[in-house]
């Protein structure tokens, strides 16, 4: 059975996902997505390791969600984002856009981007916080359920400014995050 969130909030561990995650990421992709990766697709995003940094958040030794990034010339688009169910807001989705965040500015992106779907109004104010606004839409994006994604971006990210975001948000976490390289 799987442990339950602690009264008190845990220590959270971000950790690069290797191959051996991917059975229990799979298990919380296949929860909260309609059309879910496959193994083979994480399998081959975790292969393309300069372009690409994917991690996985742990508290004890339960994995608890994960999140992707694409670098191009001077983007960093986040590729996925999920958490499971058990933990939502618990500052979890919020752990792993920092360590991205940063990861994509150390890479040397100017800007962030990512699609969400037109009503997953939760997502959107998690990356409301972080500083992405909504600058366009692709029609019918997410095909399986007939829906169109929000194309939001965060402008200007390699600035002290943003530095200072990401920090103010890190300070008001509620307990610690330990990032293991
Ligand atoms: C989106 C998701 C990753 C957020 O993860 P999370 O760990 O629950 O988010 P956090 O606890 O870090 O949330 C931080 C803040 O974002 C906002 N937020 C997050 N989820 C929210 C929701 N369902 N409704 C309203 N606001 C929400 C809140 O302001 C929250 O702060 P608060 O809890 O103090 O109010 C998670 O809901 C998830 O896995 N959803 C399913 C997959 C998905 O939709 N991924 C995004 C695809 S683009």
């Amino acid at each position: 059975m799987a442990a339950l969130p602690e009264p008190e909030a845990p220590t959270v561990h971000i950790v690069p996902m290797r191959r051996r995650h991917v059975r229990q990421v799979l298990r919380i992709e296949q929860q909260v997505y309609p059309r879910p990766w496959s193994a083979s697709l994480f399998h081959s995003e975790l292969a393309l390791r300069s372009t690409r940094a994917y991690y996985i958040a742990r508290v004890g030794r339960e994995l608890v969600g994960y999140a992707g990034l694409m670098m191009t010339v001077d983007d960093g688009h986040v590729t996925t984002i999920a958490v499971d169910p058990e933990w939502h807001r618990h500052k979890i989705g919020t752990r792993l856009l920092l360590v991205l965040a940063r990861e994509a500015i150390s890479r040397g992106a100017a800007s962030l981007t990512l699609e969400v779907r037109m009503s997953n109004r939760g997502a959107q104010e998690l990356y409301r916080q972080f500083g992405f606004a909504p600058v366009g839409v692709r029609k019918n994006y997410y095909q399986e359920v007939n829906e169109d994604a929000l194309v939001m971006w965060a402008h200007e990210v390699d600035r002290a400014d943003y530095t200072e975001l990401l920090d103010g948000i890190e300070r008001g976490l509620p307990s610690d995050t330990v990032l293991e390289r």
